[in-house]
């Protein structure tokens, strides 16, 4: 038998390509191949689950047709190299199986046996997991060398990204020649060692859980929180409408993988996933979630806050007080002001308890250009937080509403996961440029950590991460100690390390 795999130091070819499983992901990465002019053997488990194959198969390429994007003479020849079949006995020939069966270990431990035994020895066998450990996997078969994880996203055809996973030991060469088919596919590959969630998974559902732990602490609504994401920092979807789409089933699911491996607090799945999967809402999949089918709401306090004079203190207070007084507010002194305005991008209770109305002062942290978090201390009036919300309103941002804690909303939930992104490059499983891929390709952000990092400044994160660590103590939100090193040592951006 060859175990080397190398076939005497050559490049593989893969030509002939085996599907296991037709559901969601299999049926689109069966297509992506054939798209690409290989031939596929699509396997599912019974007939009835293979008619369902063939109906994904052609509805997804048939809607390509629709949208003028695929001729029907394309199809006809992407379908005609599909070869649809219940035995996973006509995959002896197979280059190259994807296995993209329920993410169960056990039905997984199952197949790869069974392909272990009916392919070639030359055979490269691939899992889709998202989850679950390729390295467990590759130990089921004679061939844990030529195991590797190849992770598409939902819909592959159209999901540019794949994860290509090695293990400790894949054979030298396999991840590059998987992540050049990946190429020929179209797709941009980024290179992941075996961690639980790879690189998209891990970083962007410990983000999720670490919002829906903000929650159910108070600091933010669910509106406030998604608003900030949004429109703050410019992600496609705020946390909670993400959670509801991605399923909070699949997100518990994938919390106590994460867990499970890192027994890490921060991945410990938040009780209100919990709470909310047990009743059922597992969100849109369900008709509802965090969203209860509804919109994100616009519970807007309209009309003309119903206050005359107005300070300003802090950073930008000028400024921020000349478009106040354009809309006809009387500026007023801290001492007698009808509300305290205090620009600060740290809490603002001390300077509230030095005032002698501190139940008119609020915080005001603006972020970017469109939002403005709004924090309330235990002292504020919700007279005084209302007419700041109007203020917001009028100087053309959306306020957030939130409790006076350390980095508010969008950067207590930014710096934690930027944090991560430096832990996960420094432990070496991941590449700069293949962290920053993954999360732009696999969650549509508009930039990936790295380059958010390199925007915001290294120290600004670092100093904001050692004020959520002074504020919660979770050893979590200690800075990196690279994160810190670099600072220290004047570097102003990752990539320039040598
Ligand atoms: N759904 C996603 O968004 C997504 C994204 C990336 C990766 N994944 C991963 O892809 C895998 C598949 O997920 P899915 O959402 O497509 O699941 P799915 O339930 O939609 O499809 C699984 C399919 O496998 C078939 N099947 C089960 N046992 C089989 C067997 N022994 N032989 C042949 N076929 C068998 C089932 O009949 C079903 O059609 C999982 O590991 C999942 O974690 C899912």
């Amino acid at each position: 038998m060859d175990t080397s795999g190398r076939l005497g130091g050559m490049t593989r070819s893969f030509e002939k390509v085996g599907v296991v499983g037709l559901g969601t992901m299999g049926a689109g990465i069966a297509e992506v191949f054939a798209r690409a002019g290989l031939a596929v053997v699509g396997v599912e488990a019974d007939p009835d689950a293979l008619e369902r194959g063939r109906g994904h198969l052609e509805a997804s390429t048939g809607r390509a047709v629709a949208k003028g994007r695929l001729s029907e003479a394309e199809q006809a020849e992407i379908l005609g190299r599909v070869t649809l079949t219940t035995s996973l006995e006509d995959l002896a020939d197979a280059d190259l199986v994807v296995e993209a069966i329920p993410e169960v270990m056990d039905f997984k431990r199952s197949l790869f046996t069974d392909l272990d035994r009916i392919c070639k020895p030359s055979a490269v066998l691939a899992t889709n997991t998202s989850s679950l450990s390729v390295t467990g996997i590759a130990a089921t078969t004679t061939r844990p060398g030529q195991v590797v994880g190849m992770h598409f996203f939902n819909p592959a055809p159209i999901m540019k990204l794949v994860e290509v996973i090695h293990t400790v030991v894949t054979e030298d060469g396999l991840a590059d020649e998987i992540a050049a088919l990946a190429r020929r596919l179209g797709k941009t590959p980024v290179s992941v060692g075996d961690r639980a969630g790879f690189v998209v998974n891990r970083l962007l559902l410990t983000y999720l859980n670490h919002a829906a732990v903000l929650l159910e602490n108070g600091l933010a609504t669910r509106d406030g929180i998604d608003a900030a994401m949004r429109l703050g920092v410019g992600l496609p979807m705020g946390p909670f409408a993400l959670l509801d789409l991605i399923g909070l089933d699949t997100s518990y699911e994938v919390m106590c993988v994460l867990f499970q491996e890192s027994r890490d607090r921060r991945h410990a799945p938040a009780p209100i996933l919990r709470e909310l999967v047990t009743a059922g809402l597992l969100g849109r999949k369900s008709g509802g979630g965090f969203y209860d089918g509804d919109e994100p709401a616009s519970s807007r306090a309209d009309g003309k806050p119903s206050v005359s004079s107005v300070a300003v203190l802090g950073e930008g207070a000028d400024e921020f007080a000349a478009r106040l007084a354009d809309a006809g507010f009387k500026p007023g002194y801290a001492d007698d002001a009808d509300v305290v305005v205090a620009l600060s991008h740290t809490p603002v209770i001390e300077l509230a308890a030095q005032l002698p109305h501190p139940s008119r002062l609020v915080g005001l942290h603006l972020v970017g250009d469109k939002v403005a978090e709004v924090a309330s201390t235990v002292l504020t009036s919700p007279d005084a937080t209302r007419a700041v919300e109007g203020l917001v309103r009028i100087v053309g941002r959306t306020p957030v509403l939130c409790k006076d804690r350390a980095e508010f909303v969008v950067d207590a939930l930014l710096y934690p996961y930027l944090n991560d992104a430096v832990r996960m490059y420094d432990s070496g499983y991941a590449g700069i440029e293949d962290i920053d891929a993954a999360m732009r390709l696999g969650c549509g952000y508009p930039a990936g950590p790295f380059e958010m990092l390199d925007a915001l400044g290294l120290e600004t994160v670092r100093d904001g991460l050692r004020a959520l660590y002074a504020e919660y103590r979770d050893p979590a939100f200690a800075p990196a100690p690279l994160l810190d090193q670099l600072v220290t040592a004047g570097v102003r951006s990752i990539r320039d390390l040598p």
